[in-house]
């Protein structure tokens, strides 16, 4: 079957919906998490401020965290009443202390616009400082009785791989994809039990890098594991393309023919190491020369440009062949060289100019 007849991720996702969540469903009433400290008592508070807290933490971690704050702020009126610095000292080892901030501002937006109760549309919930789309749904669907879906690190995961959804989900349509999915998938009836199961798979069965896909109760379906590539999913981040820096390398022969090498700064790149002189790209060699050291060369040939990458960005080297017309001995303010290829001085020489340096030794004829 060819690309165009199948069915497209629309389709295929309002089809497998029903069937999804039942076996999410019944997967969740025998393996899922249902002793979180967040799951008893469970009130909005409660739940929002497990949210935060395990946005970029670990559960294991969170849990005495989340026990001691509860014992000091048990409800969003005293956190709100809190002073900061309090706030920002139960927080202490949790990391990223702007959640901390927000969170404490959060409270107080609570109290102050909506008289202490947490809003129960996803829209006002999510017009709250710190709280996403995501969280909101959670919030809702968790702690309200609300059918809100979410779409966490877990669930992206769990999605992306099911339905071989491509593209890094920061990009916007790959995230729009992933929302409909999530949407769509979302079942209205038991959807707290849904909402917590879809979080669990991922952390404890779709995991990031050994995907327990014999125990997944989603296997029979999940488009990644029938290709065996569920690594592959969600897509990476592109790797910025690093940028492009173009320069002439002059290749200075005298009349005894050997080739001037000048001593790098110690700093930048190259630091101390031997090189030929570096020439913008868009300087005349020639008129450069004469210019800066009042010595006249002139140019013989010019080899096709090559790369040399570092770490941040690619050196496209263009060397320029030129003879010096006067005897000349010293160049510049660096420290200079009249290297000779037949008789190599161990110095330290850069990489591209090692390089050049064997191809000049190739094609000169040794002298005599
Ligand atoms: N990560 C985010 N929310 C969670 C929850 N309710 N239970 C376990 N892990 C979570
Ligand atoms: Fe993830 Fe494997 Fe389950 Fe697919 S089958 S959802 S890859 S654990």
């Amino acid at each position: 079957m060819t690309s165009h007849n199948l069915p497209d991720l629309d389709t295929l996702v309002s089809e497998a919906s029903t069937d999804f969540s039942s076996r999410v469903l019944t997967w969740f009433d025998q393996h899922g998490r249902k002793h979180l400290p967040w799951q008893q008592g469970v009130t909005p508070y409660r739940v929002w401020i497990s949210e935060i807290m395990l946005q970029q933490t670990q559960v294991a971690t969170v849990i005495p965290y989340f026990e001691r704050f509860m014992e000091h702020y048990p409800d969003v009126a005293q956190l709100a009443a809190a002073p900061q610095d309090a706030v920002l000292h139960l927080w202490t080892g949790l990391g990223y202390y702007a959640r901390a901030r927000n969170l404490h501002k959060c409270a107080q937006q609570v109290v102050e616009e909506h008289g202490g109760q947490f809003p129960s549309s996803i829209e006002a919930l999510e017009a709250l400082p710190g709280i996403g789309r995501s969280t909101a749904g959670a919030i809702a669907s968790l702690s309200m009785g609300q059918t809100a879906a979410i779409l966490d690190g877990n669930v992206k995961r769990v999605l992306a791989r099911h339905f071989a959804i491509e593209g890094w989900p920061g990009k916007s349509t790959t995230l729009k994809q992933l929302w409909q999915c999530a949407e769509s998938l979302t079942p209205s009836k038991r959807c707290a039990h849904y909402t917590q199961a879809m979080m669990d798979l991922g952390a404890m069965v779709c995991t990031r890098s050994k995907p327990k896909c014999g125990e997944c109760p989603l296997s029979d379906s999940c488009a990644a594991y029938h290709q065996g590539n569920p690594l592959d999913y969600p897509g990476k981040k592109p790797k910025k393309d690093k940028p492009v820096k173009t320069v002439q390398l002059l290749m200075l022969r005298n009349g005894a023919g050997e080739w001037l090498l000048e001593q790098r700064p110690a700093t930048g790149i190259w630091g101390g190491l031997w090189s030929f002189p570096e020439i913008d790209s868009d300087t005349d060699v020639e008129r450069h020369w004469h210019t800066q050291y009042q010595q006249t060369l002139v140019v013989q040939e010019r080899w096709d440009s090559f790369r040399h990458t570092f770490s941040h960005y690619h050196l496209d080297i263009s060397p320029v062949v030129a003879d010096l017309t006067s005897e000349v001995s010293e160049v510049g303010e660096r420290a200079n060289y009249w290297y000779d290829v037949h008789q190599p001085a161990a110095l330290g020489l850069a990489a591209p100019v090692k390089q050049l340096l064997k191809t000049l030794q190739q094609l000169q004829p040794v002298a005599g």
